[in-house]
């Protein structure tokens, strides 16, 4: 499958650039519904073409993507490394610790030396909040946040609206607009570290969902509720109802402190047990963005749960949609007509 084969056969969208007129993906609060409803869109195809025994497609054949990790990860960087070689562009990998940031390099310089490179996509992970986005500033080419600090990681949230969506499709729940309008979905955990929450709150808002958020009050941001959210203390009162239970870590690597008791007493305020999930709809579906702590804020049963939980899926469709927005964000690069830039009267030609 090539890239003229994927894209824009969906006429409710604008046609071409315009779709999706950003160079950049740093965070899910820059979209609007449309461009979040279109990259869904685009990752269909590359999610039945994943289930093909041969992957291998050459839309990117050429480029070069530098995955540019300053934080740990596994799922986030293997699936941006497969997604960019099934795409067929050649991928390198540059992990901070054996970089010259241990050196002393400013981020500003690591920026330009990656941007001389003549990387065609960078794909940035980095532990300060705003850092992805001051990189994108000082860089000739598209750049993706795959999560910075506290603050956004958009293809995080898009893959849960995937995942989402394919688990209400296959429930025959599932319209592609407005799919969660009508739904509760809880979120638990340390909503205070979780760049995952802020962009879920912002990504299911968006396509119709009541967000609640739920955790022990060192554990969620101040003035939270100017999002729109519903704030909760108390698990079991978060749960009531809710038709999604999306599970966080406990993200200790980012707390200087002691922000719970022990990890056995939030287990048992704020741990996903199969007792508690009865509280919820009768057919909740849980999610988790990983890694998990099991025993800790989700119990085994649970994570594992066939029919409820849809863990896996997350994982599966986190490459679908790092391949549908890396095509989108080369397009222009690959000349792909109708993917141009804005005339001087704000036209994208
Ligand atoms: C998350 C992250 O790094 O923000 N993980 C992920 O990308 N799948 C959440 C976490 O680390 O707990």
């Amino acid at each position: 499958m090539t890239s003229a084969q994927t894209p824009s056969s969906h006429t409710r969208f604008p046609a071409g650039g315009r779709a999706f007129p950003h160079r950049d993906l740093i965070a899910i609060g820059a979209l609007a519904t449309h461009e979040i409803l279109y990259l869904l869109e685009e990752a269909e195809p590359w999610v039945a073409f994943n289930r093909q025994p041969a992957k291998h497609a050459d839309a990117l054949a050429g480029l070069t993507i530098i995955n540019a990790f300053f934080e740990n990860s596994t799922r986030t960087l293997l699936s941006f490394e497969i997604a960019g070689k099934r795409l067929g562009a050649d991928v390198v990998n540059m992990h901070a610790a054996q970089s010259s940031v241990k050196k002393g390099e400013t981020l500003i310089d690591t920026a330009k030396t990656l941007n001389a490179m003549r990387a065609d996509a960078l794909v940035i992970r980095h532990g300060s909040s705003g850092a992805v986005g001051l990189i994108a500033d000082k860089v000739d080419c598209p750049v993706l946040n795959a999560g910075d600090g506290q603050h956004e990681h958009p293809t995080q949230a898009l893959l849960d609206a995937l995942a989402l969506r394919h688990a209400l499709r296959e429930r025959g729940e599932a319209s592609s607009d407005g799919m969660m309008v009508g739904r509760t979905v809880t979120i638990c955990g340390d909503v205070l570290h979780s760049r995952v929450a802020r962009s879920n709150v912002l990504c299911l808002q968006a396509l119709g969902a009541t967000v609640r958020v739920c955790a022990p009050p060192a554990l969620m941001p101040l003035g939270i509720e100017a999002m729109g959210v519903e704030v909760f203390h108390h698990f079991d009162a978060a749960l009531a109802g809710a038709d999604v239970v999306m599970m966080l870590r406990l993200q200790n690597e980012r707390m200087d402190g002691q922000f719970i008791p022990s990890p056995r007493e939030y287990r048992h305020l704020y741990g996903l047990t199969s007792k508690r999930l009865a509280l919820a709809a009768p057919d909740a579906i849980v999610m988790h963005p990983g890694p998990m702590n099991r025993g800790v804020e989700i119990d085994s049963d649970v994570a594992d749960m066939p029919g409820r939980s849809i863990i896996t899926s997350q994982v599966e469709m986190g490459v679908a949609i790092r391949m549908a927005c890396l095509d989108v964000l080369t397009r222009k690069a690959r000349r792909i007509p109708g993917w141009g830039a804005k005339d001087s009267a704000g036209e994208w030609v």
